[in-house]
């Protein structure tokens, strides 16, 4: 079993969609999969069609009582993947959480009693470097990295880099388990460019897979759909079947 969290503290990189289209190739080749949106945003969640506004059981319910019996919370989804979702109410967990003894291990030991169910739990985190993020990556064996192919992409790695290392100090088998090239347009200079970089900087964690801009990618979501349901055998869904293959051969 291994839990991957698919962090990166810049807004709009391309986790969200890494996150649930990594899932459910991965869920087509027969593994058993579990999504958990820890974003307030809560996109993951509409984009496997599910409305937040119906739901009575989230995440943060889990964050809050981590012994809660997680079955409760876990929904099945149309697309071959299980997932534990998030509404707007998560937000209010930053503040409610933040006097709680261990408030980056909530995830955890929620998750702890899963490790028979599913194959893979692929964490969808935020846009910050926050609690939520923290217990994503606390949860993790891995950190799965979208890098969009932007001149300040590498700061932001850093600053990745700098708390992997903080949560490092009471989990130390936490690592960057790979990092992803999102949204790449191979005719625009400044992605070619910051590829390269990365690759020089990061060699072999960089997959060799990369990710296209796609409308198609764009459009998915809006439908409530995977790009496997919406665009089968497109560039971005031959794209993240070659990026499963990848992940599978680096983590089983
Ligand atoms: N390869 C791609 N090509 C074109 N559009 C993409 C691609 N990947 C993602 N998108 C679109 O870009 C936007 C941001 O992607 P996504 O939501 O996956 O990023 P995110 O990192 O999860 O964002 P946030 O930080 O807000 O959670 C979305 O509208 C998504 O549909
Ligand atoms: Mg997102």
């Amino acid at each position: 079993m291994t839990i991957l969290a698919i962090a990166m503290q810049k807004g709009g990189v391309g986790k969200t969609t890494t996150t649930l289209s990594l899932g459910v190739e991965l869920g087509r080749l027969g593994r058993r999969v579990l999504l958990v949106d820890m974003d307030a945003q809560s996109n993951l969640t509409q984009a496997v069609g599910i409305d937040p506004l119906t739901l009575t059981q989230t995440v943060y319910d889990l964050l809050l009582e981590p012994s809660r019996e997680i079955g409760q919370v876990v929904l099945t989804t149309a697309y071959g993947v299980d997932l534990i979702p998030a509404t707007l109410g998560l937000a209010r967990a930053e503040m409610v959480l933040a006097g709680h003894v261990g408030r980056e291990l909530l995830l955890r030991r929620a998750l702890s009693g899963l490790v028979e169910a599913y194959d893979y739990i692929l964490i969808d985190s935020p846009p910050s470097l926050g609690l939520l993020t923290l217990n994503a990556l606390a949860a993790a064996d891995a950190v799965l990295v979208p890098l969009q192919s932007h001149v300040f992409a590498l700061n932001a790695m850093a600053h990745l880099e700098e708390t992997i290392r903080l949560i490092q100090q009471f989990h130390p088998r936490l690592h960057i388990g790979g990092i992803v090239m999102t949204m790449v347009d191979r005719r625009t200079s400044v992605n070619m460019a910051v590829d390269q970089a990365a690759r020089q900087e990061y060699g072999e964690l960089v997959y060799q897979t990369v990710i296209p801009f796609h409308v198609k990618l764009v459009e998915a979501p809006a439908v409530g759909q995977p790009i496997q349901r919406y665009a089968p055998g497109s560039s971005s869904a031959v794209a993240y079947a070659q990026l499963t293959q990848e992940v599978i051969a680096r983590h089983g």
